[in-house]
């Protein structure tokens, strides 16, 4: 077991009708101008923009609106943001919507508390020495931005898709209700069912130091979500299952599934960050195009740790050799993504692409990894390119 560090100062406010909440919160952190950030509307049509701009009108709090952050979401609105909080004199960030809105907002928080051009910090140029206190509602269960430490943003010129981690943009608050998330498209309820998978599974196939109470929680949490995943895809307004699939998503990231060993793998994320900036698909489904060439790809690198996932998360038979074990549990997943309808290779995903495509691809996923990345296994830029064939 390795040594580690947990830092979640993230206040969850969990439950039915909690975003009544958010102005008592943000003056509870000091807010007093707020920058409400979202996505691409669905939370004016789901009216829940105007019961939070009601709740600070009533309140008395002063607040600006950018809506517009994609999925996959871009630099230049976070420009936008950066220029609008300095004109504006915003002191909160409120992000209302998904993981794109809520990163769109991370960005713009370190935009506007540190000089210079924000795209050094995910071009690994410099760091971060701050970032605006930012507050969440959360509408999908997925990425686990609410309480993590990342955001992810793309940049327009280039099609480059790079992460910055930094404590500074750790949320103030998380507000969830679970209610939200129920006018989510089938489709996006399974991608973040996959991604909320994929981040304990990042940091489960590892060959770091282990420790039996994580794995403990990142089994009990991998057969959870994959039981409420299959509930909701015949049950949508589910509440209990939304709510399972909701808490879990941010277990997932908040590092407490990473306690005790090396920090993770992380190589699928970085492979399908590839795929999200080119061909802009929706990350859950991008991870699941990719995890089943990735794992057949690493398995014997990694054995233990994928027989153990094959027989205590996926309830494989344990009769013939570890390899035989592993790879059944590897062929278990599939099924599973393949049981709510996520894609298990690149062409079910839609992404027709040529050998050049995928070389690119390659050769962007090892600069963005610094040359080489991995602890399932370390792959370079020749293992990357394989994978990305394998999932042709
Ligand atoms: O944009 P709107 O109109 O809000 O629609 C969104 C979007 O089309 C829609 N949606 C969200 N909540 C809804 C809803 N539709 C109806 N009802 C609701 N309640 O769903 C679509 C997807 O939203 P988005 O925010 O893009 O999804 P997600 O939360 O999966 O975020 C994806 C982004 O986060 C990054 C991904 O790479 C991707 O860019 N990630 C961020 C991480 C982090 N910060 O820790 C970690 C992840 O691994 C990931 O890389
Ligand atoms: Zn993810």
């Amino acid at each position: 077991m390795f040594d580690f560090k947990y830092f979640t100062p993230t206040k969850v406010i969990f439950g039915k009708n909690t975003e009544a909440k958010v102005a008592e919160l943000i003056k509870e952190f000091g807010g007093t101008k707020i920058l409400i950030h979202y996505g691409g509307g669905s939370v004016v049509r789901s009216g829940l923009l105007k019961r939070v701009t009601d709740t600070l009108d009533a309140s008395g709090i002063s607040y600006v609106t950018l809506g517009g952050a994609v999925p996959n979401p871009h630099l230049g609105l976070v420009y936008e943001g950066i220029e609008l909080c300095k004109k504006e004199g915003v002191d909160f960030l409120l992000a209302v919507g998904g993981g794109s809105a809520i990163d769109s907002a991370k960005a713009i928080g370190y935009g506007v508390a540190n000089g210079g051009d924000v795209w050094d910090f995910y071009d690994y140029k410099r760091k971060a020495e701050g970032c605006l206190p930012l507050g969440v509602i959360l509408t999908i269960a997925a990425t686990g931005s609410e309480m993590s430490d990342s955001s992810v943003i793309t940049k327009e010129e280039g099609l480059v898709k790079r992460g910055y981690s930094s404590d500074f943009s750790r949320a103030k608050f998380a507000i969830m209700n679970p209610e939200l998330t129920m006018t989510l498209p089938d489709y996006q309820t399974a991608c973040g069912c996959t991604d909320i998978m994929m981040h304990t599974m990042e940091r489960y196939f590892t060959n770091g130091g282990n420790m039996e109470l994580t794995d403990a929680l990142a089994e009990g949490l991998l057969r959870t979500v994959k039981k409420n995943a299959i509930i909701l895809r015949d049950d949508p307004q589910n509440y209990d299952a939304r709510a399972e699939v909701m808490w879990a998503g941010s277990l997932a990231h908040n590092g407490l599934t990473g306690c005790g060993n090396d920090g993770g793998d992380w190589m699928t994320h970085k492979l399908e960050h590839e795929l999200g900036g080119l061909y802009d698909v929706a990350h859950g489904a991008g991870l699941a195009a990719i995890w089943g060439s990735w794992a057949r790809y690493v398995y014997k690198n990694c054995l233990p740790r994928f027989k153990k996932f094959a027989l205590n998360v996926m309830d494989v038979e344990n009769s013939g050799t570890d390899e035989e074990i592993a790879l059944r549990g590897i062929e278990a997943m599939e099924d599973f993504y393949r049981s709510i309808n996520m894609p298990t290779n690149l062409r079910e995903l839609g992404v027709e692409a040529t050998e050049e495509d995928l070389k690119v691809m390659a050769h962007k996923c090892a600069i963005g990894v610094g040359g080489e990345m991995g602890s399932a296994k370390v792959l370079n830029e020749e293992a990357m390119l394989a994978i990305y064939r394998a999932s042709m």
